[in-house]
């Protein structure tokens, strides 16, 4: 895939690549094809029996996202890799492919609302249920967590939008003693701040909407295989090939399921991927001085940045994530709901959108919208008051961030 002895600027530009067949393109260039012709009788059927490689028809392969799959492969430092059409479609497929009814699956409390729901209300009307462990770093607690029926463990690298950084290690040593395997949602860290496979996790699982694709411009997720031990017993074995690895399970699944990536997203993502760095360096970089100017700011109550010294994560924050803290955050105003609402109403450089990981930097109060449907209880138990607010900050100039913040937080409530 990529070579493990190169910094990550160049993985991220070379990874993957292979001169393009034929014409010599230097950029796989955009196979807007959904078949491929087969030579004669004998490699139609080869292709399905999956005995060479190439493709046939683009649900189940085709170069353009062949050549994203092997990049991510290769900035994960994984064995192999299948992107399919959304993040929430990888975290679906993923799940799939190592679960069965009656099985269940072990999560932190402090995940994505729709992986939540995804777990909590639609998997459980299939028989799959799941335990929500408020602290996994707490090593009783996960382990209380598990039953005789577990077969996954599931996080995220980069809680969103807590930052209640997973102790990545603790977590996989766990799920290992009980023999199944840890997914990590890395949506957030991105390769670039945290490789999970290097800590123990067996999968990786992307948005690629978000910071890999960079530019808020084509959804995508993607998933990343270990080919670990723990994975050999997965699931989804209902089709004739035999020792397959959960790439290959997963791929016939998604091809069964159907979330394809389109080639053209795929395209878009793999130009998204070659200046991660860059970003990632610029954005971690601007969210650690915006989380700074607000814990000092007298209109904020707290600020939820692993980054910042003062923050309960920063010590895993420290163990786990290179080169900056990520650049999503939540943090909470003393002046409840009318703050927020004056605040989110009164920025201008700042887009008011749920999305994160954009090259421009965004604004949401969760209570309001991603979390609406939760509790009062359940949003304090997960630290989202009526004045918390999400950042997801941008490449923008923090000065001018934070200008912004500053005028809107000294407008009069309308
Ligand atoms: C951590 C995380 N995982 C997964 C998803 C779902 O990704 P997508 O919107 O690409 O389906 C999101 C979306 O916000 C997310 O924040």
């Amino acid at each position: 895939m990529g070579n493990t002895e190169w910094g990550f600027s160049t993985e991220q530009v070379h990874a993957g690549i292979r001169p393009d067949g034929g014409h010599g393109a230097r950029i796989t260039p955009v196979y807007l094809s959904n078949g491929f012709l087969f030579d004669d009788f004998e490699q139609a059927r080869e292709r399905f029996a999956g005995e060479t490689e190439g493709y046939y028809y683009t649900r189940y392969g085709n170069p353009t996202i062949a050549a994203v799959e092997r990049k991510l492969a290769g900035l994960e430092h994984g064995a192999d890799a299948l992107a399919v059409a959304s993040g929430q479609a990888a975290l679906t497929i993923a799940f799939l492919t190592l679960l069965q009814q009656g099985d269940h699956v072990v999560s932190a409390r402090s995940i994505y609302e729709g992986t939540r729901g995804l777990l909590r209300e639609d998997f459980a009307r299939f028989g799959i249920t799941a335990t929500f462990v408020k602290d996994p770093n707490d090593a009783d607690s996960l382990r209380d967590a598990f039953r005789p029926n577990t077969r996954a463990v599931f996080i995220e690298s980069i809680p969103n939008p807590r930052n209640d950084v997973p102790d990545l290690e603790l977590v996989s040593a766990i799920a290992h003693e009980h023999g199944v395997p840890v997914i990590v949602d890395n949506t957030l860290g991105t390769p670039f701040h945290v490789r999970p496979i290097e800590h123990g996790a067996d999968l990786v699982v992307h948005s690629t909407s978000k910071f890999l694709s960079g530019h808020g411009s084509a959804i995508g997720g993607a998933i990343v295989d270990s080919e670990s031990e723990y994975l050999k017993d997965a699931r989804a074995d209902g089709h004739t090939v035999t020792n397959e690895t959960f790439t290959q399970k997963a791929r016939s699944l998604a091809g069964r399921f159907g979330p394809t990536l389109s080639p053209f997203n795929a395209f878009l993502l793999q130009h998204g991927i070659e200046t991660l760095s860059l970003r990632m360096r610029q954005q971690s970089g601007n969210a650690l001085e915006i989380a700074r100017w607000l814990e000092a700011s007298p209109a904020v109550a707290s600020v939820d940045y692993s980054g910042l010294e003062s923050n309960a994560h920063h010590a895993n924050a420290e163990r786990y994530l290179r080169g900056g803290y990520g650049a999503v955050f939540a943090f909470t105003l003393k002046g409840g709901l009318p703050a927020a609402q004056a605040l989110i109403n009164q920025v201008t450089l700042w887009s008011r959108m749920t999305h994160l990981g954009d090259v421009r930097s965004l604004i949401l109060h969760p209570a309001s919208t991603t979390h609406i449907h939760l509790t009062a209880d359940e949003l304090a138990e997960i630290g989202i008051g009526p004045g918390t607010i999400r950042v997801s900050v941008g490449i923008e100039d923090a000065a001018d961030l934070i200008a912004d913040l500053e005028q809107a937080l000294a407008a009069p409530a309308a």
